[in-house]
């Protein structure tokens, strides 16, 4: 038996620590490509979870982002967890309120739970396979809300390579067909939110599978539908894009997103 309160109570104690966390003598670290950052927080929230987690369920690795001594990155295991120490790292650098502790675990290949906190908001998003997604313990259960009746998110960093042009140009059409649009700088918290119903769809061109692992539990389970932009079934062992939505919004999207040309490879 897995002990998911155990993890669940693990995830919001990493939440404190970065709640907590003093910004102003931080240490922040750059990372390979542009824009791309590593705050002291990150490493001490990554290091806390996996001693944390190790001991919850000792036969799991772990696939976190950051550089720790005791992250495997041990993909061949029965159990592994994914780990984004601090999702929204740029958000977190300049106070924005908008990041999240995200653990995803995974069995033989498939994501059986997702924790995402904010502990900006105290905002737990929580999915075991099977039993349904929870916010702070309310069950989640979004309208099949189409793009036309709701909020489209996207998401885009500087240190990822995609095409901007095709991204932005997706973009402007989901603008002008939606409601409104947002790039709220934490793709855990944001896919999580299409789960909550304040999205409609979440849109990225690449991310990792410590981004998003976590949160596809959520919204599946909150029977929402996420896969790369094309269609295809998202990767748990490389970067892919993600879109992530109702079943309404998903659809739609993939469509204008397959006209510009990005295809079920992406
Ligand atoms: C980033 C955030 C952001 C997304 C980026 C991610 P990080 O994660 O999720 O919303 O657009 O692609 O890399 O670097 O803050 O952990
Ligand atoms: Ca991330
Ligand atoms: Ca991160």
């Amino acid at each position: 038996m897995i002990n998911y309160e155990a993890i669940e109570n693990c995830v919001k104690r990493a939440g404190e620590i970065v709640l907590n966390a003093d910004l102003n003598n931080a240490d922040v670290e750059k990372k390979a490509g542009d824009a791309n950052f590593c705050t002291e927080y990150d490493i001490k929230v990554q290091k806390f979870l996996i001693e944390e987690l190790s001991v919850i369920l000792p036969e799991a690795t772990f696939f976190g982002e950051e550089e720790t001594s005791n992250n495997s990155r041990d993909l061949s295991s029965e159990y592994v967890f994914y780990i984004d120490p601090i999702d929204g790292t740029t958000n977190f650098m300049f106070n924005y309120g908008h990041s999240s502790v995200s653990v995803g675990l995974c069995k033989n290949g498939n994501m059986i739970g997702g924790f995402v906190y904010n502990p900006f908001q105290d905002k737990l998003y929580k999915a075991i396979r099977n039993e349904g997604a929870f916010l702070n313990g309310k069950k989640l259960e979004p309208e099949d809300l189409s793009v036309s009746e709701g909020i489209v998110a996207f998401g885009c960093a500087r240190y990822n390579e995609c095409d901007v042009d095709i991204l932005f140009e997706t973009v402007k059409d989901l603008f002008l067909k939606s409601l409104s649009i947002r790039s709220g700088g934490s793709a855990a918290i944001d896919i999580s939110r299409v789960a909550e119903g304040s999205n409609v769809i979440y849109l990225e061109y690449r991310l990792q599978p410590y981004d998003f692992a976590a949160a596809s539990v959520i919204i599946e389970e909150a029977g929402g539908v996420i896969t790369k932009v094309g269609g295809g079934k998202i990767s748990l062992t490389e970067p892919c894009s993600i879109l992530a939505g109702t079943k309404k919004a998903h659809a739609e999207v993939m469509k204008i997103a397959k006209e510009k040309r990005y295809n079920s490879e992406f």
